[in-house]
C-alpha cells in the first residue's frame, strides 16, 4: 500500500528526444515509452511516500527553469538530461544551484558507446549516477534519490 504523501515531490527530468522512446533506436533504449517509465516512477515513488513531477522537454532553457523551480518545490531531482549531459553548462550550473539530493539517470551504458558520451556535465554535480538498465534505471534512481532524502533528513 502506497505510503501517505510528503510535502515535496521528486522531480524526474527528461531532456531531449526521449519523448521519443518506444521507438527511437530500440536496440539502444528498449521499447518502453516515457509515458509507461513516468507511470512507473510514479508508483514506485508513491511506495516511497512520494509524488513525481514527471517532465520532458527537447529545450536546454526549458529544463534549466524546471530545476530552479525545483529549489523551492521537490526533495529530490532525478534526471535524464539526454545529449545535453555531454555539453550543457547551463544545466550543470542549474544543478549546482539546489541543496537537495541528484540522481543523474541514463538507460543506456553511456560509457559502452561513443566517446564523446564519456563525458557527462552533470554527474560533477550530482550525488550518484545509474547506468544501462534501460526503464529499470528510472525506478533504481527513484529508490536512490528516497534513501538519499532520508539519510539527509536524519
Ligand atoms: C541517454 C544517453 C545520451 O547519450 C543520449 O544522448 C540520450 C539518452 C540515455 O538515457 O541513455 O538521449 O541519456
Amino acid at each position: 500500500m502506497a505510503k501517505k504523501s510528503r510535502a515535496k515531490a521528486i522531480y524526474v527530468l527528461n531532456g531531449p528526444n526521449l519523448n521519443l522512446l518506444g521507438t527511437r533506436e530500440p536496440d539502444v533504449y528498449g521499447r518502453t515509452t516515457l509515458s509507461d517509465i513516468g507511470d512507473m516512477t510514479a508508483a514506485r515513488a508513491q511506495s516511497h511516500g512520494y509524488d513525481v513531477v514527471f517532465s520532458q522537454s527537447n529545450h536546454e532553457g526549458e529544463l534549466v527553469e524546471w530545476i530552479h523551480e525545483a529549489r523551492e518545490a521537490a526533495a529530490g531531482i532525478i534526471i535524464n538530461a539526454g545529449a545535453y549531459t555531454h555539453t550543457s553548462i547551463a544545466i550543470h550550473d542549474a544543478l549546482r544551484a539546489l541543496s537537495c539530493p541528484i540522481v543523474e539517470v541514463h538507460l543506456s551504458n553511456t560509457f559502452a558507446r561513443e566517446e564523446f558520451r564519456h563525458h557527462s556535465y552533470i554527474s560533477p554535480v550530482a550525488s550518484g549516477v545509474i547506468v544501462g538498465f534501460g526503464a529499470n534505471s528510472y525506478l533504481l534512481a527513484v529508490d536512490a534519490v528516497a534513501s538519499l532524502i532520508e539519510e539527509a533528513a536524519i
